[in-house]
């Protein structure tokens, strides 16, 4: 067995401090069932000698495997995850000065950032011994567990809205995945999936409900950071926000990168919510510590399609802790903006990703992002799933 080099010491609940060994399948806190995050033995890391180690490695997100949890090379079930492009959008004026650079995670394996957290959770999963895992999910995740379970050798139950895009359900069922259809949006979905699994014996990947995911997220923000740092770092980072993992593991990435003295401030964290369903965008106007679940939601982004976050308190100390702020958009604009992003740019955007470019006028216009600042949109996923898609306000014929 080959070591990867994994510092993995712990986990640990943020909200009432207590730890939990690593060492076997972990899901929530057992104290007070909120989400356990990993720790590492930071103080084993030589920081800048890993630093400048890093541009040899080979560009793929297990290049930064001390402050990944997988402890052996062979648990390693990859489909190569590579290093994804930042794409420069322009300056000047059309951007009221901004500096703008775009994320594209859409050439990940299965098109989306959810083969980021898949990756490295299916592989953990694999390395503690788990045989057969499920998830709820509003279809990215899914396919990507089934891409990773089928990589990994392991057996997958994915659990849907009955109103998932087609090309999802059908890539699911491509890679052997058992995929179930049920009625409600993520909410209804992820309550009847728990309770379906009840005593089965299989494990449950909901983000957040296992420590792993969050870690291939992570990974996000030590992309940035690795080629960014440290004259080009954004001052801030739009993110289209579901179920917030995605911010809470770039927070966590700063935080990590930070304790290393590697990293001075970290970008401000930007939430964009649709306005049909936006409970971490409204506790943030509210000042609440946690988010309310949002009542009849509805958005034309399945990803956004999630009324109560299960982490929210989490999500909201990333954003808040970050200096960050949150923002809505119609789906009319979310629309436009796929079109925009496609034809201006060529760039193919999922209607998440593209919720980012469509909140800038009124992140500009409320001066919460600013003339001469550097500011990145993260594109979470591709637009291929989308493409005829007939969303209210789309305004050309449907994207490449
Ligand atoms: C393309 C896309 N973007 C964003 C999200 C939201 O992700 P997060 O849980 O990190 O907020 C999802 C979740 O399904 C997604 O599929
Ligand atoms: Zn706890």
């Amino acid at each position: 067995m080959s070591a990867t080099g994994s510092l993995l010491s712990d986990l640990e609940c943020r909200a009432c401090c207590t730890r939990a060994d690593p060492a076997g399948p972990a899901g929530v806190c057992p104290t007070c069932g909120q989400a356990l995050l990993a720790t590492y033995d930071l103080d084993r890391l030589e920081p800048n000698a890993w630093r400048r180690g890093l541009s040899g490695r080979e560009p793929s997100l297990w290049k930064y495997a001390e402050l990944l949890p997988v402890a052996a090379t062979e648990s390693i079930a990859s489909l190569g995850e590579p290093t994804t492009p930042v794409i420069p959008l322009g300056a000047g004026a059309e951007f009221a000065g901004i500096d703008l650079l775009l994320k594209d995670d859409g050439g990940l394996p299965t098109g989306s950032f959810k083969a980021r957290g898949m990756a490295v959770a299916v592989s953990r999963a694999r390395e503690i011994g788990l045989r057969r895992l499920y998830v709820p999910s509003a279809g990215n995740a899914g396919v990507a567990l089934a891409a990773y379970g089928a990589r990994a050798g392991v057996r997958v139950r994915i659990y849907l809205p009955e109103d998932t895009p087609a090309p999802m359900k059908a890539a699911a069922r491509g890679y052997g995945a058992e995929v179930r259809l049920l009625p409600g949006t993520l909410r209804e979905v992820g309550a009847e999936a728990r309770r379906a699994e009840q005593g089965s014996g299989s494990f449950d990947m909901s983000t957040m409900r296992e420590p792993y995911r969050v870690e291939g997220k992570k990974t996000m923000g030590l992309e940035i950071y690795e080629r960014m740092s440290p004259d080009r770092m954004p001052d801030a980072i739009v993110y289209p926000t579901g179920g917030g993992t995605g911010l809470v593991g770039m927070y966590k990435a700063f935080s990590e990168l930070r304790q290393l003295g590697l990293l001075e401030k970290a970008p401000r964290l930007v939430a964009v919510q649709p306005a049909g369903c936006a409970p971490i965008v409204r506790a943030l106007r509210e000042g609440s510590p946690r988010a309310e679940p949002w009542e009849s939601p509805s958005t034309i982004a399945p990803g956004l399609l999630v009324p109560a976050p299960f982490a929210s308190e989490r999500v909201l100390e990333a954003v808040r802790g970050s200096g960050g702020t949150g923002v809505t958009v119609s789906d009319s604009e979310i629309a436009r903006a796929v079109g925009e992003l496609a034809r201006r740019h060529g760039i193919s955007a999922s209607p998440e990703g593209a919720a980012t470019y469509a909140a800038l006028p009124s992140l500009v216009r409320e001066q919460r992002l600013r003339a001469g600042e550097r500011v990145l949109l993260y594109n979470t996923g591709s637009g291929l799933p989308f493409v005829g898609a007939a969303w209210p306000g789309r305004d050309e014929p449907p994207s490449p």
